[in-house]
C-alpha cells in the first residue's frame, strides 16, 4: 500500500478530506510569525522552504571575501527611516550599544590635585637613634636661618612635643595651651605662634594616647597629608620649613620625607650612632625614591668632644666615609643645654660660644645645599 492511499484511509476514518491536508514545517511556522511581527524580523518573510527537499544540482561553494564589520558611525542611514520601522529600531539599538561602549571606554577620571610646594624649601631633621640632638639642632638652625632673612617655619612632627620649648617663653607656652598639629582638622595658622626672633613655631600639641593612635592611623591613610597642609598654609616665596621628627621608622618620618628637599641626619660621634647610620639611610632612600624635588641627604655630627680620643676618631672616620655630605660638626657645649633651660636659642644665649659658632657654620652650609644665596652672618 502506498503512502497516499494510507493518508486517504486515515482521513476517511475521521470524516476529513485528504485534499485539504497541509503539512506544517518549522520554516512555515517562522514565515507565519514573521508576517505577524515584521518589525522584529528584519525584512519581508522569506519564501517558505519546501517540506521535502528537492534534489539540487551540486554546485561547488564559492568563497566570499570576508568584509570587516563597518563601525556603527560609518553606516550611512537612509534619510527617511522612521524610528518605528525595523531599520529605525536597529539604528536606535546600535546607538544605545555605542553609547554604552563609549561609557565603558572613557570612565570619569577623579580630580587629583598635587599640593604645590615648589616655592618653599623643606628640611627634615632625622635620626635612627634617639637623644642625638635633633630637636635642639632643629630649633637652633631655625633661629640661625631666620636671621639670614628667610621666613622660617619650625614644625614639630614628634609626639614628644618638645620643639616649642626652645622658642617660646613660659608665658607664651601657657597661652599656646595644648594647641598643635596633632589636632587633625584644625587650621594650622591658629595652632602655632611666632617666637621672639620671628620663627613661626607649629608645635605637635599634647594629645591623649587614643587620639595619638587615631592621628597616626590618619597619617597612614593619607600619605599626602603633610604636603597638603603645608600647601594650604600658602607660605611666602622662599620660606624655609624645618621639620623635627621622632627617631626611627615612624609614620612621622615617612610624612616628613615625603615633602623634604633635604634630609639632615644627626649623629653622635659614638659607636652606637655610627652603626645605626645604614638604617636611617635605607629609610630615606625608601621614602624619597624617585622624587625629583629631593636633593639628597646631609649629615651633622653632634656633641663632638675633642677631649676624647674615641669621639675624635669616629668623627674622622665619618667625615672620611661621607665626604661632602657632612655639613659640619657641632661640639659638645654646655651653653646649648643651658639655653634650653631658659627657653632661648644658643645664638642669643651665648653668641661667642663654640656651639653658636658651629651652628651658624652648619646653617650656612645648609642654605647652600638648599639652593639659596642668603648669607648666615657670624657674630663679630
Ligand atoms: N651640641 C650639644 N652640646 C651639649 N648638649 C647637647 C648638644 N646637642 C644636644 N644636647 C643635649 O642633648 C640632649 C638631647 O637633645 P635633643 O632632645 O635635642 O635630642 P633628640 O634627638 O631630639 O631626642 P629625641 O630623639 O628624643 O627626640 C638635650 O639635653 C640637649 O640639650
Ligand atoms: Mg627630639
Amino acid at each position: 500500500m502506498s503512502a497516499s492511499s494510507d493518508i486517504s484511509s486515515l482521513f476517511k476514518l475521521f470524516g476529513g478530506r485528504a485534499d485539504q491536508y497541509q503539512e506544517i514545517s518549522k520554516e512555515s511556522s517562522d514565515t507565519a510569525s514573521q508576517r505577524r511581527w515584521p518589525v522584529l524580523s528584519g525584512g519581508e518573510p522569506a519564501a517558505a522552504a519546501p517540506v521535502v527537499a528537492q534534489a539540487q544540482p551540486t554546485v561547488e561553494p564559492v568563497a566570499e571575501p570576508v568584509q570587516a564589520a563597518a563601525p556603527v558611525e560609518a553606516q550611512a542611514e537612509p534619510e527617511a527611516v522612521s524610528a518605528w520601522s525595523a531599520a529605525g529600531l536597529r539604528s536606535l539599538l546600535a546607538k544605545l550599544g555605542q553609547e554604552a561602549r563609549t561609557q565603558v571606554e572613557e570612565p570619569a577620571k577623579p580630580v587629583v590635585t598635587t599640593p604645590k610646594l615648589d616655592h618653599i624649601r623643606i628640611l627634615a631633621v632625622v635620626s635612627a637613634k634617639g637623644g642625638v640632638g635633633k630637636s635642639t639642632l632643629a630649633a637652633n638652625l631655625a633661629a640661625a636661618l631666620q636671621r639670614a632673612g628667610r621666613p622660617v617655619l619650625a614644625l614639630d612632627l614628634d609626639p614628644q612635643n618638645a620643639l616649642h620649648h626652645h622658642f617660646l617663653s613660659a608665658d607664651e607656652q601657657q597661652a599656646l595651651g595644648q594647641r598643635g598639629i596633632a589636632h587633625f582638622d584644625q587650621d594650622w595658622r591658629e595652632q602655632g605662634m611666632s617666637s621672639a626672633e620671628g620663627v613661626f613655631v607649629l608645635p605637635h600639641g599634647l594629645v591623649e594616647e587614643s587620639q595619638r593612635r587615631d592621628f597616626e592611623a590618619q597619617l597612614h591613610n593619607d600619605p599626602q597629608w603633610l604636603a597638603r597642609r603645608l600647601s594650604d598654609l600658602q607660605l611666602a616665596e622662599g620660606a624655609l620649613v624645618i621639620i623635627d621628627t621622632p627617631p626611627g621608622p615612624f609614620i612621622y618620618l615617612q610624612q616628613a620625607l615625603s615633602v623634604a628637599n633635604l634630609a639632615l641626619v644627626v649623629s653622635l660621634a659614638d659607636a652606637a650612632s655610627y652603626t645605626a647610620l645604614p638604617m636611617i639611610d635605607g629609610l630615606i632612600k625608601t621614602h624619597t625614591a624617585g622624587r625629583k624635588s629631593f636633593v639628597g641627604t646631609s649629615y651633622l655630627i653632634n656633641q663632638v668632644d675633642n677631649s676624647r680620643q674615641l669621639s675624635r676618631d669616629i668623627t674622622q672616620i665619618m667625615q672620611g666615609l661621607l665626604g661632602q655630605q657632612v655639613v659640619g660638626t657641632v661640639h659638645r657645649d654646655q651653653s646649648i643645654t643651658e639655653a634650653l633651660a631658659y627657653n632661648r636659642n644658643v645664638l642669643d644665649y651665648d653668641p661667642q660660644g663654640r656651639g653658636c659658632h658651629d651652628i651658624l657654620h652648619c646653617a650656612q652650609a645648609l642654605v647652600e645645599r638648599l639652593g639659596s644665596t642668603a648669607r648666615v652672618e657670624q657674630p663679630a
